[in-house]
């Protein structure tokens, strides 16, 4: 009995292992990180007159996902991310920028700004979801530029959620596995 109880017991330490997610390839540059303009001027503390809007409250790994910066008056400059919700984790990759915008080296591609000053209104911007590793919560976070005087940080989308519960389902897996495994050992 002792050893099927060591059998369980290494079985469950794997299949807790295999949920840990690895980081990506080191530390982001500073923008990166912090979302901060380097203006010299303060975030301005007023409730930010933009918003995030997100094709979709859930997504799939791989899925294309568009994020549209609602509001007036039209901004000049800014820096849009997808994190893993309430970490600092950039995740995902974003795509084809749209005219005036830019894809900015994150840790991959995971990071969309202003490539000039122009005005800028109804830009869609199309983010793709992890294929793997894929956070059961992501929440877009983004600063707006309207001028370079004024600006507005941590502007966030609603949380939106990976379809169906990936880990669940392999952690599920793994304690059928278990079983079987135990039922089997008595059996013999
Ligand atoms: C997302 O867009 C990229 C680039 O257009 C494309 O290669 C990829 O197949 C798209 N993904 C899905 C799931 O449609
Ligand atoms: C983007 O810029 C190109 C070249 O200036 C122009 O031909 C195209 O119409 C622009 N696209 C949009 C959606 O404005």
């Amino acid at each position: 009995m002792e050893f099927v109880s060591q059998i369980l017991f290494s079985v469950v330490l794997l299949c807790l292992s295999t949920t840990v997610y690895t980081y990506g390839n080191g530390a982001p540059d500073t923008a990166c990180s912090s979302m901060k303009p380097n203006h010299g001027a303060e975030a301005s503390a007023t409730a930010a007159p933009y918003n995030l809007q997100v094709s979709g409250s859930t997504y799939n790994p791989g899925q294309n996902i568009t994020v549209t910066i609602t509001g007036t008056p039209e901004y000049k400059g800014f820096l849009l991310q997808a994190r893993e919700a309430g970490t600092s984790k950039i995740v995902g990759t974003w795509l084809s920028p749209p005219n005036n915008t830019k894809l900015l080296e994150c840790t991959g591609s995971n990071a969309v700004t202003h490539a000039n000053n122009q005005l800028k209104t109804g830009l869609v911007y199309t983010w793709m979801a992890p294929k793997s590793d894929a956070p059961k919560k992501v929440v877009f976070q983004a600063t707006v530029v309207k001028v370079k005087a004024e600006f507005w940080m941590n502007i966030l989308s609603s949380e939106f959620q990976l379809n169906g519960a990936t880990s669940g389902l392999k952690y599920s897996a793994c304690v059928l596995f278990s079983l079987l495994t135990v039922s089997l050992i008595r059996s013999i």
